[in-house]
């Protein structure tokens, strides 16, 4: 296994639309899903697509920490491959976003409260999931990389991104409640 060098705000391949996997089960697959796990958690991310290292390829990764501020149930590093999504509800919330894409960076971004996915896991089997909560925001956060899509084109307020350090002096609290 090894950590791959994470791709920057301002690298091109952020901006692509990534290309559908077309064969899975595959060895070389497994290989890079471990090594996205690794980079993502050495990073101490919650999601990871592959455009952010490098590769224009529908894969993401994401997981729910134990250790998170938002809701009690975790989720262990899971792989969602050539994913969709369906949005069951208009219902919309505003919550502070980072990306190891954008280090030291914080944003805030409004995002639906709850959706559908579906997509593929390593075996080629279809996942299918109604979420809410974190769980929702992330699969949504790694979706739009896959897609070209930075939070810093979904901000709620072009004002309201910062170095994470000054935002949580400053803005934390008051904003976050609309
Ligand atoms: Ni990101």
């Amino acid at each position: 296994m090894s950590i791959l060098k994470i791709a920057k705000i301002g690298h091109p391949i952020l901006s692509k639309k990534a290309k559908l996997v077309d064969k899975i089960p595959d060895s070389s697959l497994n290989n890079l899903v471990k090594d996205m796990s690794e980079t993502m958690l050495e990073a101490e991310g919650v999601g990871l697509a592959a455009p952010q290292i490098h590769i224009s390829k529908q894969i993401m990764i994401f997981r729910i920490p134990d250790n998170n501020e938002l809701e009690n149930d975790t989720i262990e590093v899971t792989a969602l491959i050539n994913p969709k999504i369906i949005i069951s509800n208009e219902k919309t919330e505003n919550q502070w976003e980072g990306c190891l894409s954008i280090p030291g960076m914080t944003g805030l971004v409004k995002r639906y409260s709850e959706i559908e996915y579906e997509g593929l896991d390593l075996n080629g089997k279809i996942i299918k999931k109604k979420v809410s909560g974190l769980h929702a925001r992330i699969v949504q956060h790694e979706f739009d990389h896959l897609n070209g899509v930075m939070y810093t084109q979904r901000l709620v307020d072009p004002r309201a991104f910062g170095f994470a350090e000054e935002i949580n002096k400053y803005w934390k609290d008051k904003n976050e409640k609309n």
